[in-house]
């Protein structure tokens, strides 16, 4: 059997709560289906930073590049609040996701049909909602240089970062939205802001060419960002796969994520460029949430997030796309039963916590598996 190795790297607030799910899922696959995943545990965020004073040590991301995919809950917290800009938590993510070059992310937004009620838009807007955003991850404001404050020495200081594309990056993020609005409903939006910005201009010019050069089977839209949130909200069932840069796409996917219902339930992929021998793709997997300091400990947070992240570890990782369709649907078929965490609530269902969700999501995947 091809190694499984996972790196788990549960992180702070809500983040070890998800993951503890998840654990216990991998453990129950590998005990009725041998599927042989071999787990490894680390510290990221604020956790490494009490353990390393780093957001993430140097052992642990030596793990991470030897994992076959990396497990990630969340991280931050109140508690770092003053801590030095380089080593806050968030730091820890954002070093996995540019060391691995992971600039792939994929977060789709589906909203399952008993969820329907709980978003906060009219059910007809959102229900059989299913769009894929394609965010930008290694690049833009995140990344560019230089990114600094300075003293003006006036009494004065300015706050500079930097929005950076070069046409490499755009053009890959570019081609991974193609090819997969090709499984879907072959459609691709491209979301920019060329009206103000120079890297929407070249965004723009980039997306079109490469859409004309080997993806004219596609049919390709562009939107300016501002217009595009509103648009997702008005009518979200208008696009299939948006493509968008890196902070458009961190602000898009949270908007999309209440489409479904809760920021509980989004996951997301980020991936990096197959290898050129292997075919092999460095992965990390994440719930699209943060780690919750309003609900952490309380054994109240929805863990579906963390464990349609795994679903889609399933699927790129390991190729175990009918194992991922089948934990899909056992979430879809919990949440037909009746069962919601605190945050998707609604009038005659039944309150669980997180445990109680996970292992609901648990036996329901064994049962579908038979
Ligand atoms: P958040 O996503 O942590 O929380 C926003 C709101 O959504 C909160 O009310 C929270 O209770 C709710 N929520 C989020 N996930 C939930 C879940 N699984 N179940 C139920 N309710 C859920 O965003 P925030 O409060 O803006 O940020 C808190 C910290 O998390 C910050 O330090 C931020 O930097 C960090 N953050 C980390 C990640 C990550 O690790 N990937 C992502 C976003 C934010
Ligand atoms: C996300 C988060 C991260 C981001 C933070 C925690 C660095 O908000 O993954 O959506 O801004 O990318
Ligand atoms: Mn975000």
């Amino acid at each position: 059997m091809a190694s499984r190795k996972l790196l788990l790297l549960p992180g702070d607030g809500i983040g070890p709560e998800a993951m503890a799910e998840v654990r216990k899922l991998i453990a129950a696959i590998n005990e009725n289906f041998g599927s042989g995943f071999e787990t490894e545990e680390g510290l990221v965020g604020g956790s490494a930073y009490d353990a390393h004073g780093a957001a993430i040590s140097d052992a642990d991301m030596t793990k991470a590049m030897a994992a076959d995919a990396v497990l990630f809950g969340a991280v931050g917290g109140p508690k770092w609040d003053a801590v030095p800009y380089d080593v806050r938590p968030e730091a820890g993510l954002l070093r996995l996701r540019k060391d691995m070059q992971l600039f792939a992310n994929l977060r789709p937004a589906i909203c399952y049909p008993a969820l329907a009620a709980s978003s906060s838009l009219k059910p007809e807007v959102v229900e059989g909602l299913d769009i894929l955003i394609v965010r930008e991850l290694t690049g833009g404001v995140y990344f560019g240089e230089p990114k600094e404050i300075i003293d003006l020495g006036n009494g004065q200081k300015r706050g500079i970062d930097t929005q950076v594309y070069d046409t490499f990056e755009i053009e890959r993020i570019a081609g991974v939205a193609f090819e997969l609005a090709r499984t879907r409903q072959n459609r691709v939006t491209s979301m920019e802001k060329r009206n103000v910005m120079k890297s929407g201009v070249l965004w723009n010019e980039v997306v079109t060419q490469a859409h004309k050069a080997k993806y004219s089977d596609v049919k390709l839209d562009h939107m300016l960002a501002d217009a595009g949130g509103m648009q997702l909200v008005r009518w979200p069932k208008q696009f299939d796969v948006i493509v968008t840069d890196n902070l458009f796409g961190d602000m898009l996917s949270d908007v999309a994520a209440m489409l479904t219902g809760s920021l509980g339930m989004l996951p997301s992929a980020s991936l990096g460029a197959p290898d050129a021998i292997t075919g092999k793709r460095k992965a990390l997997y994440e719930p699209v949430h943060g780690s919750a300091p309003d609900i952490a400990g309380q054994g109240i947070a929805n863990p579906i997030a963390m464990i349609a992240s795994f679903a889609m570890c399933l699927r790129y990782s390991f190729n175990m796309a009918a194992e991922a369709d089948r934990l899909e649907a056992a979430i879809s078929a919990v949440l037909n039963e009746g069962l919601r965490t605190k945050d998707i609530l609604s009038a005659g269902m039944t309150e669980v916590g997180t445990a109680q969700m996970g292992d609901a999501i648990i036996s329901k995947f064994l049962a579908l598996s038979a």
